[in-house]
């Protein structure tokens, strides 16, 4: 494919820019968060401990070829049992929130609304949540972080079956019950598109209900999903639990890759509306699908709302929460060419060519082989005009920056010795200073109201399917000491200074 060139890039050097020559001044508003995120899953190990019931994921990692590097999350990095240090740990950097996940499968082992509660895993986060507030350390809690019970998955096939709707209301009436008063911010659930859409995948291959396929699956698991997510808020209002909640967005407003480009503009559309879309218009705008989605998918792919549901789901956030690592361009297809690359067998379903998405090597491309950029994932210079898009799309009276983070190319092929070198992570900490400071100009120039930023991550944890080889920590853990050291990084502590500097109070 011969793409036309790029438009020319806005930062002359991403690495280049140091945000202090740019932002003086510039604060932070009054009780913003400086934050950083983690996963139950991800960071928690001891997955037999203490009466939790295995999720999906335990049973995915163990799977040939689904995990590069073969490792599972058995162990990684032992936060079930060293919270107190890491909590501690972060409180120390001045960090003044924690967004965290709830393992569904440590509260009910079964997962199903019908099946015991396990108190010790509600035990558990009542003390993970209270040693926070002792640090002086906001928890920010996500109920559902990609980590269904596996039970649930196996017996009817999880988020692509109307079972899992009630299942989930009854377990996130559970938590709200058990932790009232000690949590303010909830999300519902984390990056949704994401975990429909890729990580899907997995309960579907394992059990699929009926009339459902692997084509039709991503869009199951969407309806059924929002239903779980607007009767899990529905029961949260009715409960009167003090706080706020929402789901956490994830994906981007894509950049047209020509400018006065019509079928670049309309590539951007149909991204804009299948990647953060088809949650967000739902929940604040519309009460509906996009209608791309409803022109493209017919209704045995993509179930249509009634309009009691409609109702029931719009509305159903209190706050606008994204996840934005980076954007990309945009572009139509060339001609000639299917840039559907993904099997959608059913013929009734002409949708694939949606665009064309110029990221070309995932999380960390090598520095020579883009023309583009040598680190496509850091798009700082984007993240000003993506806060716009996310609000004139779905506005609010706040939004919260709930992810954003970094990995270096090739960490998980790195011996120890070079990893701890990694320590110095000059990139990272670039990352963070340009996009802070990008963030610090779109909530003073452009007026958006972002109240917190949160760093993924809290460590190094298991990264899905990428295993330990990728490392978004600004804490380098070291998997071969028994202690399972942690080690601040450089960008930890440029954090640290930065915050120190643009907070209030
Ligand atoms: C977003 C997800 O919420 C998190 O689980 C993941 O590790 C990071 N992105 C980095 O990929």
């Amino acid at each position: 494919i011969v793409l036309p060139s790029p438009p020319p890039a806005l930062y002359p050097s991403f690495f280049a820019v140091a945000p202090e020559d740019i932002l003086p001044d510039l604060k932070f508003p009054e009780g913003f968060f400086f934050g950083v995120a983690s996963a139950a899953y991800q960071v928690e190990g001891a997955v037999k401990d203490e009466g939790k019931g295995p999720s999906l994921w335990d049973w995915a990692n163990r799977q040939p070829g689904v995990v590069v590097d073969n490792t599972t999350a058995d162990v990684v990095d032992l936060h079930y049992y060293l919270y107190k240090e890491d909590v501690a740990r972060i409180a120390a950097l001045g960090v003044n929130s924690h967004s965290f996940s709830i393992s569904w499968g440590r509260i009910l082992p079964f997962g199903a609304a019908d099946s015991p509660v396990n108190q010790e895993g509600i035990d558990h986060y009542a003390d993970v949540i209270a040693t926070h507030l002792q640090f002086n350390v906001t928890p920010v809690v996500t109920l559902f972080h990609w980590d269904p019970p596996l039970a649930l998955s196996a017996y009817y096939g999880g988020f692509a079956s109307p079972n899992i709707v009630d299942d989930y209301i009854h377990y996130a009436k559970t938590v709200f019950t058990a932790y009232n008063g000690s949590v303010h911010t909830w999300y519902t659930f984390n990056e949704p598109q994401v975990f429909c859409s890729e990580l899907a995948g997995f309960p579907f291959n394992l059990t699929l209900p009926n009339g459902v396929n692997s084509s039709t699956a991503q869009f199951q698991c969407s309806y059924y999903l929002l239903k779980a997510h607007a009767g899990a808020v529905k029961a949260f209002r009715e409960m009167r639990i003090t706080g706020e909640i929402a789901f956490k967005s994830a994906d981007y407003v894509g950049m047209p890759w020509r400018a006065n480009n019509t079928e670049d503009a309309l590539a951007v559309e149909r991204h804009a509306a299948f990647g953060l879309g088809i949650f967000a218009d739902p929940v604040y705008t519309t009460g509906d699908w996009p209608q791309i989605l409803k022109d493209t998918l017919p209704p045995d792919y993509l179930p249509r709302f009634t309009e009691e549901e409609s109702k029931e789901i719009l509305g159903t956030a209190d706050f606008f929460a994204i996840d934005a690592y980076r954007t990309y361009w945009n572009a139509a297809p060339p001609e000639g060419i299917d840039a559907c690359v993904k099997d959608f067998s059913n013929p009734a379903w002409p949708a694939c060519n949606l665009e064309v998405m110029f990221d070309l090597n995932g999380w960390a491309s090598g520095p020579a082989s883009d023309p583009l950029s040598p680190w496509l994932q850091a798009t700082p210079q984007f993240l000003r005009t993506s806060f716009k898009e996310y609000h004139r799309r779905w506005p609010t009276s706040k939004i919260i920056f709930s992810e954003f983070g970094f990995t270096q190319p090739f960490e998980g092929t790195r011996t120890p010795a070079e990893l701890f070198q990694i320590t110095e992570d000059t990139e990272r900490t670039n990352y963070y200073m340009t996009y802070l400071g990008e963030l610090l100009l779109s909530i003073h120039e452009d007026g958006i109201p972002v109240e917190g930023a949160f760093a993924w991550a809290i460590m190094d944890n298991a990264e899905w399917n990428s295993g330990l080889s990728a490392r978004f920590g600004i804490q380098y853990v070291n998997y071969s000491s028994p202690t399972l050291e942690r080690t601040y990084k450089r960008s930890a502590f440029a954090l640290s200074e930065f915050f120190r500097q643009h907070l209030q109070n």
